[in-house]
């Protein structure tokens, strides 16, 4: 497929930055990290910043003040300034769509303009409003009945932020009003819920800013019917759900009563939502207090990251070194191993944050992209990590950078918390000294073995290191400083699509894979194979029809 030619700015590989950091590369490609440790042994004093409540460690990544200094003039060259500013000031970022990206005027209402500076404050003590009444017991159900359980309907960026941070509080949770969260379509996910709730006490989110999601709206649809069941008509069903949605004539007319639809504007993007009225789970099981200092810690970070010079940038530092790993480095992926429990969804958060932002292929005005783009966004808590992933990023082809994220100050009990503390640290060494021959080969002949066998398992043994990683420590464990990590990796990933000059802020392809399930979705309820499919979709169908026991329910 041939785009059309453009004749627009030359993209940003053509630009003498990024042509001297291609030369850059190769002449840093030789060097270890032990040695610029060795070079510099105050390197690890030297290469971090704070901000927010975070301590930002990138000296473990393989850079000299050289580099810095040209990924410094890259993103001048690439107006990140300019760019950083239209983002706050509200102009159309999100080109394709022609919209502004709202999310950082979600946690600084004040900075906006009149109108929408109202609106969204006017939104947001609605919704705390509810959450604080459902969470003191005066909010009841059709029967007069307190609601006990909460259950977020919603997929995606309306439900991975809300779903990670009513993980990471439990203790804040309201007394006897329980949160859940069904998002795929399985209709496994609702039922295991449902099965836990009482409908007389049970409370539906439709978390949807478009509400046209097939997923949400199917279990909208199962919600509805386990409330039939329960002999609740129309109207009683009505006391039972509310809506987050930019949709409101469409959330009316499925039923919900208007004072319970918790509007969000248009240019709120679904991974950057979780500030908006798409947050009311947040609100309900952490309190307004706590959603209020979730965005306080995110609009502490927003404050750092239009201000702060580049060289102390946190979120600049970030997206330049991942920029320089990606197209200078040749690394496509990066993992996230958040060393706390409690953010043990972030790295799923981050998946769609990061690759639903970056995972483009043309720029803002279409032209194809010469370089890569967007990497891909994997991880697991830590300890867990070490006896799954590690050994891959230890000892496989390719490195993988890694992004370690920890607390300073006790989240848990303290002696387990310094286990997750050496272990984090110490992986992050691991990854950087490795092991090498000569260190493994003594190891295999003290214990023991032969001189052939000792040299044959210290082959196996080594382990490359000068693998690079960041550490962000969180200071404490708070909404704040939670708050505050998530608006660094919203602008990181920012930061990286003004370098890339693509948009950040759209997703047309997945519009693609809706379109095409409902052809196959028709063609599956069909006996006779007249559909236009290929021959692997039609013999997968095929299959499938010879084990159907009875034909499938038309909703
Ligand atoms: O994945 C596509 C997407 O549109 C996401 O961007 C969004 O967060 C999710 O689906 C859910 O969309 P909605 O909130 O409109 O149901």
């Amino acid at each position: 497929m041939t785009t059309p030619p453009m004749t627009d700015p030359a993209l940003i590989d053509k630009s003498p930055a990024w042509q001297a950091l291609l030369k850059h590369q190769q002449v840093l490609e030789n060097t270890t990290l032990e040695q610029l440790f060795a070079q510099n042994p105050q390197r690890g004093q030297r290469f971090k910043a704070s901000a927010a409540g975070l301590y930002f460690d990138y000296s473990k990544n393989l850079f000299s003040d050289e580099t810095l200094g040209l990924l410094n003039e890259l993103a001048n060259q690439a107006q990140l300034s300019a760019a950083i500013e239209e983002l706050f000031s509200g102009a159309d970022v999100n080109n394709t769509e022609h919209r502004p990206a709202l999310h950082t005027a979600l946690r600084n209402p004040a900075a906006s303009s009149g109108k929408l500076a109202s609106a969204l404050t006017q939104m947001r003590d609605a919704m705390n409003a509810f959450a604080d009444r459902l969470r003191q017991g005066s909010e009841f159900g059709a029967s007069g009945k307190v609601f006990r359980d909460v259950i977020n309907l919603g997929i995606g960026g309306s439900d991975l932020g809300p779903r990670m941070i009513v993980a990471a509080f439990p203790e804040l949770q309201a007394e006897g009003l329980r949160s859940h969260f069904a998002a795929n379509v399985d209709s496994d996910v609702l039922k295991g819920i449902l099965n836990q709730c009482q409908p007389e006490t049970t409370l539906f989110l439709i978390s949807s800013k478009s509400f046209s999601t097939l997923e949400t709206l199917s279990n909208a649809g199962l919600a509805r019917e386990w409330l039939e069941a329960a002999g609740f008509d129309n109207a009683q069903i009505a006391c039972h759900f509310a809506a987050m949605t930019s949709q409101i004539e469409k959330a009316q007319h499925w039923g919900i009563k208007s004072e319970r639809i918790f509007p969000m504007d248009e240019s709120v993007g679904g991974r950057f939502s979780l500030w908006s009225s798409i947050g009311l789970p947040i609100a309900i099981a952490l309190g307004s207090e706590a959603f209020r200092q979730l965005l306080d810690g995110a609009s502490a970070m927003d404050r750092h990251f239009r201000s702060a010079p580049f060289s102390d940038n946190l979120p600049v530092l970030h997206g330049l070194l991942s920029i320089w790993s990606i197209n200078f480095n040749d690394h496509h992926s990066r993992a996230v191993l958040p060393y706390i429990h409690r953010l043990g969804e972030l790295p799923n958060y981050l998946q769609q944050l990061t690759m639903e932002s970056l995972g483009k292929r043309v720029t803002k005005t279409g032209q194809a992209c010469t370089y890569a783009t967007g990497p891909v966004i994997w991880g697991s808590e830590g300890t867990n990590g070490q006896h799954s992933c590690h050994q891959l990023l230890l000892q496989g082809i390719g490195a993988v950078p890694v992004d370690f994220i920890a607390t300073a100050k006790a989240h848990c009990q303290t002696l387990q918390h310094q286990y997750l503390l050496a272990n984090c640290l110490a992986q992050s060494r691991a990854l950087m000294l490795g092991k090498s021959y000569a260190q493994a080969l003594e190891e295999t002949r003290a214990s023991g073995l032969d001189e052939d066998e000792a040299a044959q398992l210290a082959i196996h043994k080594a382990i490359p290191g000068n693998r690079v990683s960041n550490t962000l420590l969180l200071e404490e464990f708070t909404p704040q400083t939670l708050g505050a990590l998530l608006a660094f990796y919203e602008h990181s990933v920012y930061v990286q699509s003004v370098i890339w000059q693509i948009n950040a802020f759209d997703q047309w392809a997945v519009e693609l894979g809706k379109t095409m399930s409902s052809a196959v979705l028709e063609a599956l309820r069909q006996t006779q194979q007249d559909s236009d499919l290929d021959s692997s979709s039609k013999a997968l169908i095929k299959h499938i029809q010879a084990h159907r026991t009875a034909p499938p329910k038309i909703d």
